[in-house]
């Protein structure tokens, strides 16, 4: 009886230390800023649901891990610390590859081909070359890759902890330019009529999941499901109905 009671009570322990991290054994969860439209927002019929591409994805990721899909909505800056210190299982965040990056993180194959583009106020005529972006005052997201590569350019970034607040400064005449990724650019455009996309000769960039490097079987399953969801036609269904 006493010994009975005991194991419940160290059953109970264990149970609410995994909880207190977020964490189970069947429960994956899945690290993301969700203010990057089409990949990750916050919307649908309740108004705070995560959606976009991405989760998608990261759905299928964990079905085929035999999981339920856990999504932790965080600062982009936080993902690849939330990563290393256990707090999530993967990021999926419209993270591009980069060496950087993979000092501290595996990346899975890469799933979507982007670039940097420009939003700048409808009236600006001033910018043709990525000459003319020289000395510019630039707005980006922190820690992204147009807040690194900004810097190539000018000393003049402004970091913000979303695109939208990026976009925002723009808006309000504090910056010239916001340097963002393609997709969620053109979705802000649509929201915004008063500011014009602008395409520069930036390089390519390409958009991995990222998982710990403590994690190798977690990468060989999200490879396998990306790999499976790519022959059985589902990518592209995915592609059409979020991106274009
Ligand atoms: N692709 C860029 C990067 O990796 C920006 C990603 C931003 N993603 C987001 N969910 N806010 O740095």
């Amino acid at each position: 009886m006493k010994k009975s009671m005991l194991l419940g009570g160290l059953t109970l322990t264990a149970t609410l230390l995994l909880a207190g991290c977020g964490k189970s054994e069947d429960v994956l969860v899945v690290g993301t800023n969700a203010a990057f439209p089409p990949f990750e927002y916050v919307g649908g019929q309740s108004g705070d649901e995560i959606k976009g591409f991405d989760i998608e994805l990261a759905k299928q990721i964990a079905k085929d891990a035999g999981k339920t899909l856990k999504v932790e909505n965080m600062k982009f800056d936080s993902l690849i610390v939330a990563l290393n210190s256990g707090k999530i299982d993967f990021i999926a965040s419209g993270m591009t590859i980069t060496p950087e990056r993979q000092a501290s993180v595996n990346f899975s194959e890469p799933y979507y081909e982007a670039t940097q583009v420009l939003l700048v106020n409808k009236d600006n005529e001033s910018i043709h070359t990525l000459d003319d972006i020289k000395d510019k005052h630039f707005a980006v997201q922190l820690g992204s890759t147009a807040d690194m590569m900004s810097k190539k350019y000018t000393q003049k970034v402004t970091a913000f902890n979303t695109g939208f607040e990026a976009i925002m400064e723009l808006k309000n005449g504090k910056v010239d330019l916001v340097l963002f990724d393609s997709e969620p650019a053109a979705n802000y455009l649509a929201k915004n009529p008063d500011l014009k996309l602008i395409k520069l000769d930036f390089p390519p960039e390409f958009y991995g999941f990222a998982v710990s490097k403590q994690q190798p079987e977690l990468l060989n399953s999200i490879n396998h499901t990306l790999k499976n969801l790519k022959e059985n036609g589902q990518y592209q269904a995915l592609v059409s109905a979020h991106i274009k």
